[in-house]
């Protein structure tokens, strides 16, 4: 069981920083303040938008203690999965969209000790998830069409939370299975997605705007909670 913190999680994603000084800006982060580091890899082919991968990832974990949370938007993960796993993330993400073997992919990260998440692009019947259940402990729903930081949340993602809140529900699985909303939060709307049912939630532009991502993050945890009462 992870999903009994009573809390919500935030977890900033590392694409809204700037790349090229982050290395050291990381170390400033505040571990009791930044639950996860979200780790957005992009190929260049499964979303439009090339960042980095592994190799840059292991330099940037000997600087910091914060948990990895990788979210793969690339072709393929089966082909370079192995090579993330040894990262040994908190959790790796993979798109349901990505592959046609999702439950041969999410058995082997969380047979390596990392939990599995699976992400549904918007334009996802979100329905689909139902039988995938049992194999994975997180459902990211992107909240815009992956490839990008900064763009506008996707209205109709309220109600896919709130189904997908149910779908869970209704498996009896709610105490295993964290929902993950991706794209467009910001200090107005992370509450309504709390109440709808997010419990991890991602922010790229709202936590890295200005540089002063501790504060940032504070402030949307202050908000999100909100959303639990
Ligand atoms: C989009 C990425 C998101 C994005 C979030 O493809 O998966 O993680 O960086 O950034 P904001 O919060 O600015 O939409
Ligand atoms: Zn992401």
């Amino acid at each position: 069981m992870w999903n009994d913190t009573g809390s919500v999680l935030i977890s900033p994603s590392i694409i809204a920083a700037d790349l090229a000084t982050f290395g050291h800006d990381v170390a400033k982060l505040d571990p009791g303040v930044v639950d996860f580091l979200h780790i957005d890899v992009m190929d260049g082919c499964f979303v439009p938008n090339l960042t980095f991968g592994p190799g840059y990832i292991k330099n940037l974990i000997s600087h910091t203690n914060i948990p990895l949370d990788v979210h793969l938007m690339i072709a393929s993960p089966e082909s370079s999965l192995s090579r993330y796993i040894e990262l040994t993330p908190k959790i790796i993400t993979i798109h349901y969209e990505s592959t046609r073997f999702p439950i041969r992919i999410l058995d082997q990260i969380r047979s390596s000790g990392t939990m599995a998440g699976l992400s549904f692009n918007p334009a996802t019947p979100i329905s689909n998830v139902v039988d995938l259940l049992p194999y994975l402990d997180m459902v990211l729903l992107m909240s815009v069409d992956p490839g990008f930081y900064g763009q506008k949340f996707l209205e109709i993602s309220m109600r896919r939370i709130m189904e997908l809140r149910e779908l869970i529900s209704k498996a009896g699985l709610s105490e295993n299975v964290m929902i993950q909303v991706d794209g467009g939060i910001t200090q107005e709307n992370i509450a309504a997605v709390v109440r709808a049912g997010a419990r991890i939630v991602v922010a790229g532009n709202a936590a890295f705007h200005n540089g002063a991502v501790n504060e940032n993050v504070s402030k949307l945890k202050e908000s999100a909670l909100k959303g639990l009462r």
